[in-house]
């Protein structure tokens, strides 16, 4: 069980004044949007306390985004690891991943404050498309900023996001990734503040964001200790693991079992890895952990998952880690991969690489006797592999495995 279990009252609850988790949020921006942040900060308290848009949220959730995801058992993989694995499986969200929670919710806040146009950053393309989404689905304008690295490793996303009626804005600055795509959409805020909302795709950025986003995601750890409750004579699983970029899948699972026994893990790309290699500094607007240089630049990170493409994060794991209440690992490039073909071949589904670092966490700690014999582990499954599967094909890994290249299909393609 956890060294330290936070009571119901205070586990993930909301932040201290200023948006601090100890010492971590805040608000550092510039003054033209201290006033947005103020009137989003106000919008929310106010929707959040409204029965009817809770009712609106949930029918979305419900009618439109495919809520509850399934909680499915690895069957075959909990076999060959002599562990129980439960995966909650956001990659059967409408658009393929978690992103949709957050940003129904941040898109009918949006029209309810009389805003017309969406403004978000994207690294994966996921939140991109969830915001072209739900765009067309509210009848708002959405124009989404992606790095340029990002736009060619992630294509069938762009071609979504453009299907769908957005706007898709290609940054060159930078290590043009994730980094890169949120400063200019911030920067792109300040101009048109009054008709839009920043749709910020992860439990980071300046107050209110980081709670907000958690709030809009819980619904992902609500629903998996429920359905946990059902399928475990225990009730609550031993461990609880999420891959963490910004954090906000991670956020919103923790946030359905910070109250209980259960471990929390959060996964990040050993080369973006903010808690485990990151000083204390300020980017996009939030005081957290941040990968930096011995000048206190911020260092590119990088990672072969673009959407933990990213040198910092949210500020609550920052201070989750610093109480205790979870624990922040690493996986590297090379054991992600093979991680996709595990749960591929044994369960039969193809997790997007932002999942699969959470997966090979759980591989490599079960076999190295790490997670005990017979523990019971919850994994959000964040989203769905078809956006990586360009980059799966230049692996080495596939044309190497002779169940793969023997089939003439994927000869041709290759
Ligand atoms: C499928 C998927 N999982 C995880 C992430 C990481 O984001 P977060 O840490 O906010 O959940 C992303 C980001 O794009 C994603 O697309």
């Amino acid at each position: 069980m956890s060294d330290l279990v936070l009571p119901a009252e205070r586990a993930m609850a909301e932040p201290g004044e200023l948006g601090r988790f100890g010492e971590h949020g805040g608000r550092f921006v510039p003054e033209s949007l201290v006033p947005a942040c103020s009137r989003l900060e106000e919008g929310f308290r106010e929707a959040w306390s409204d029965p009817s848009f809770h009712r609106d949220l949930e029918r979305l959730l419900t009618v439109y985004a495919g809520r509850p995801t399934a909680l499915t058992p690895a069957w075959r993989l909990s076999a060959e690891l002599g562990i129980t694995v439960l995966l909650k499986r956001e990659d059967l969200a409408h658009t393929g991943s978690h992103k949709i929670n957050n940003v129904l919710g941040q898109a009918l806040l949006a029209r309810r404050m009389g805003k017309t146009r969406l403004l978000a950053e994207t690294g994966a393309g996921q939140h991109g498309v969830a915001t072209a989404t739900a765009g067309a689905l509210l009848g708002l304008g959405v124009t989404v900023y992606m790095g340029e690295k990002d736009i060619e490793r992630q294509a069938l996303n762009v071609f979504r996001m453009k299907m769908l009626g957005a706007e898709v804005v290609p940054v060159s600055s930078g290590s043009r990734t994730l980094k890169d795509a949120t400063s200019e959409a911030m920067r792109a805020w300040v101009t048109c503040v009054d008709e839009a909302h920043y749709c910020l795709g992860s439990v980071m950025g300046p107050h209110p964001y980081p709670w907000m986003v958690r709030e809009f995601q819980r619904v992902i750890g609500d629903e998996a200790r429920r359905q946990s409750a059902a399928e475990l004579s225990t009730g609550i699983p031993d461990y609880v693991v999420a891959c963490v970029g910004g954090g906000s899948n991670a956020a919103g699972t923790f946030a359905g079992f910070a109250d209980t026994g259960a471990r929390l893990i959060g996964v990040e790309a050993a080369g973006g890895a903010a808690v485990a290699s990151g000083r204390t500094g300020v980017l996009h607007g939030f005081r957290s952990y941040l990968l930096q240089d011995e000048n206190g630049q911020v260092s590119e990170a990088h990672s072969i998952a673009p959407g933990l493409d990213y040198p910092g994060v949210g500020p609550e794991h920052a201070y989750l880690n610093d109480i205790g209440r979870a624990r922040y690992v690493t996986v590297s490039d090379d054991e992600v991969v093979p991680a996709v073909h595990r749960l591929a071949r044994t369960e039969g589904i193809l997790p997007a690489l932002e999942s699969a670092h959470a997966i090979a966490w759980v591989i490599r700690a079960a076999e190295s006797g790490e997670l005990p014999p017979f523990s019971t582990v919850l994994v959000t499954l964040s989203g769905r592999g078809d956006k990586d599967v360009a980059t799966l094909m230049e692996d080495p890994a596939l044309t190497e495995d002779p169940a793969v290249t023997e089939d003439p299909a994927l000869k041709e393609e290759q």
